[in-house]
């Protein structure tokens, strides 16, 4: 059985295509910019969850750290998510606030690289991004464990409804600990799937205030 899935494994193919074509000779001045263009391509295409992205952090040991975890927005300014800041990557992005994040939509072959510094956000737009939570999303978040070793599964369902019982009560409870990030970008790059394994790779870098384009080699 396992054989038969480490053959499957060693067979499985990758980026058949079709893909969309990527014209890099026209790109907007701003990354930001594209990413949207290339978002809109995503979400026209059917591609699964297109704002789920890998965010890497590295701990107080310099070792590096990744989890899945949602895009909540994106602006001039940068990308955000939001996750609890007593989290494991919530105490290493303040150790240390470079981070990366990449998308990978395989529908249409394409790669998002983005290198930058996380930045807390207040209260305020953290409060905010919490109440848009559903109501078991919120409980969870508002039992302050997330990272922590769970002892015994029976301990999560009790908090668990304690909490909701407290949320049904006073549904504005806001988790102190809930945070919402700005991952301001110093590079990002654009990656295109080609058939004939000719990928395309624009970098945007941040030099000052201005951003250069390079392309890259495959
Ligand atoms: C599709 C998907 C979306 C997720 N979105 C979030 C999120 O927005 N915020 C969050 O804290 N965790 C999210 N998670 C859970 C994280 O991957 C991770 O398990 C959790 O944040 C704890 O990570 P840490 O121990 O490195 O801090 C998501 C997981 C998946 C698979």
């Amino acid at each position: 059985m396992d054989e038969i899935i480490r053959q499957r494994i060693r067979n499985s193919k990758t980026l058949l295509g079709p893909f969309p074509n990527f014209f890099y000779e026209k790109t907007p001045d701003y990354p930001q910019a594209l990413f949207l263009e290339w978002f809109q391509v995503a979400v026209e295409s059917s591609v699964h969850e297109p704002h789920s992205m890998t965010i890497s952090t590295i701990d107080q040991h310099g070792s590096p750290d990744s989890r899945v975890l949602i895009l909540k927005d994106i602006d001039n300014e940068g990308w955000y998510f939001a996750s609890s800041s007593q989290s494991a990557k919530g105490k290493q992005i303040e150790i240390n606030s470079k981070v990366a994040l990449n998308f990978y939509w395989s529908e249409i072959g394409r790669q998002v690289r983005i290198r930058g510094n996380a930045v807390t956000m207040n209260k305020e737009r953290s409060s905010k991004d919490f109440l848009e939570r559903g109501k078991i999303a919120k409980a969870i978040a508002l039992l302050e464990k997330q990272s922590l070793i769970l002892q015994d599964p029976h301990e999560l369902e009790e908090a668990l409804t304690k909490q909701l019982i407290k949320l049904n009560r006073n549904p504005k409870l806001i988790s102190p600990s809930w945070t919402l990030y700005k991952v301001e970008a110093t590079e990002v790059e654009f990656w295109q799937a080609d058939k004939e394994r000719k990928h395309i790779r624009l970098q945007y870098n941040l030099r000052g205030e201005k951003w250069v384009k390079n392309l890259l080699w495959p």
